[in-house]
Order: C-alpha cells, then sequence, then structure tokens
C-alpha cells in the first residue's frame, strides 16, 4: 500500500487487506521487513505501552511520538489514531490535532464515529488528509457504551451503523474500521461500500483485517477473545529467553570468553 489508491485497487481486485497496529520503532523495522500491507498506531498504544484501562488517556503527544518512531522504521502506510477528544471540540482545534499527528510522517488519520463530527471529517478530507473511519464498537465512548460488547446486534443498530458507514463513504474517507460487529452487518456493509471495510471482531467478509500486534503474537497469554487468535506463543517464547539469561549469569556461563574483551 503506497496511497490511500492502493486501499480503493484491493478491493476492486477482491484482495484482502492486512494490517496490523505498530507502535515503536523496533516492530515498525520487523513489520517492515514482512508482507503486511500496512500500520496503524493505534490508540491501544495508551493500555499496551502505557498500561491505562483504556484508550481515554492516550494525547496527541503520545501519539505524535510513538508514531514518529513507527515512521522511522518503516516506509509502509502508516495510519495514526485521533485520540480522545481531539476531533470533539470544534474544526479549527482538530485540525491542529492533525497538524501534529501529520508531522509524524504519518499518510493518514483514524478517527471513531461520526455522529456530530462529520463538518470535522470533511475538513480534513478537504485539508488533504486521508481519513479512516472506525465504526462498531469504539472504544473512545466505553463508558457510554458500557463495556466492551459486539455492536449492531439488533436490526435497529444494524441499520445505524449501515448508514455510519455510508455516511462516512460520502464525506469522503478512503476506508472503515469495523470493530465487533456480527459477520452478517460487516458484510452488509462491505457489499454496500466503494471503499474497503477493514474488520476487528467482524467476521471473514470485511476487505481486510487488523489485529493489534502484541495481541496476535501472543504477548498476554491470558488475553483470549473470540475474535483473537494468537499466531506465536510470544509470552512463552520471550520469558524463556529472559530466563535463559538469568541462569547463565548465575551459573556464571553468560559471558564467556567469546562475549569477552581480550
Ligand atoms: O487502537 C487500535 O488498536 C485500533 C484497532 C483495534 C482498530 O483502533
Ligand atoms: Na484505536
Amino acid at each position: 500500500m503506497d496511497s490511500i489508491y492502493d486501499f480503493g485497487k484491493a478491493k476492486q481486485k477482491n484482495r484482502k487487506i492486512s494490517m496490523v497496529t505498530c507502535y515503536d520503532f523496533w516492530s515498525a523495522k520487523i513489520i517492515d521487513a514482512s508482507q503486511i500491507d500496512c500500520v496503524l498506531v493505534g490508540d491501544s498504544l495508551a493500555m499496551v505501552m502505557h498500561g491505562f484501562e483504556s484508550t481515554l488517556h492516550a494525547t496527541t503527544e503520545m501519539m505524535a511520538l510513538h508514531a514518529s518512531a513507527v515512521c522511522r522504521g518503516t516506509s509502509k502506510f502508516v495510519v495514526v489514531d485521533m485520540p480522545f477528544l481531539s476531533y470533539r471540540k470544534g474544526v479549527a482545534q482538530a485540525i491542529d490535532h492533525v497538524q501534529t499527528l501529520m508531522h509524524s510522517g504519518a499518510k493518514a488519520i483514524k478517527l471513531e464515529g461520526v455522529t456530530g463530527h462529520e463538518d470535522v471529517i470533511q475538513h480534513i478530507v478537504h485539508s488533504g488528509v486521508p481519513v479512516m473511519g472506525h465504526i462498531g464498537l469504539t472504544p473512545q465512548s466505553i463508558h457510554q457504551i458500557g463495556g466492551f460488547r459486539v455492536q449492531g446486534k439488533n436490526e435497529e443498530s444494524a441499520k445505524i451503523l449501515l448508514q455510519e458507514a455510508q455516511t462516512l463513504e460520502e464525506l469522503g474517507c478512503f476506508a472503515i474500521v469495523l470493530e465487533c460487529v456480527p459477520s452478517h452487518v460487516a458484510d452488509e456493509i462491505t457489499k454496500k461500500l466503494q471503499i474497503p471495510t477493514i474488520g476487528i471482531g467482524a467476521g471473514i467478509e470485511t476487505d481486510g483485517q487488523v489485529l493489534v500486534l502484541q495481541d496476535l503474537l501472543g504477548m498476554d497469554d491470558q488475553f483470549r477473545p473470540k475474535f483473537l487468535k494468537h499466531y506465536l506463543a510470544g509470552k512463552t517464547h520471550l520469558s524463556s529467553a529472559l530466563n535463559q539469561f538469568d541462569t547463565e549469569v548465575k551459573e556464571r556461563i553468560f559471558p564467556s570468553k567469546k562475549e569477552s574483551y581480550s
């Protein structure tokens, strides 16, 4: 993915899009050398990298700091999340946040929801900054939603989701993340939109899939929501490497002559 046009082309050619989150330089280099299509500096970094309880604690300064580290490690298409409330204080303030985020080297921004900030989305797009939408489970609204749960389960809320998706397309978004929605709802949205949908917990039919890097690498062996697959027993592998180092230090195996200067 070099530009937003490659997202549209992927959908036209029925070629699935892979996206992973990334928050730092060293994992950006690993992703850069992989086949992954594009990278998201998600506000989930507040939880994954900083240990906060929710994404509400991410700030534009945090997002920009992590995004610039990521952009130094990869030339892939990088999208950066606008953090909590940064696009809810009017157009002028939102554009200031967008400016800071784009100076990190990202090629697009992502923001959650649509109602009440349609004008902001349109203004960002008209300012030349690609916007990725995000509907369904929107973690910045966690206290309004009342917990991490599947959205669009009844007919009424499914209809609202479809309307939101169509509005985002009309406002000029180049792609939309669908988070934790029933497969048939994601399927209908995907079929009705020209722009690609990228799912997380949204079933098989979305045009792409996104996962948090640490989740897919199994860095937390306890975190096993239904939508997730661990592609590596990351925690086990890292723990055993650390314990091996510890043992070798204590048993005077490391360093040996090989790792010592003469
Ligand atoms: O912040 C994030 O990691 C995200 C993805 C889950 C889509 O927004
Ligand atoms: Na996010």
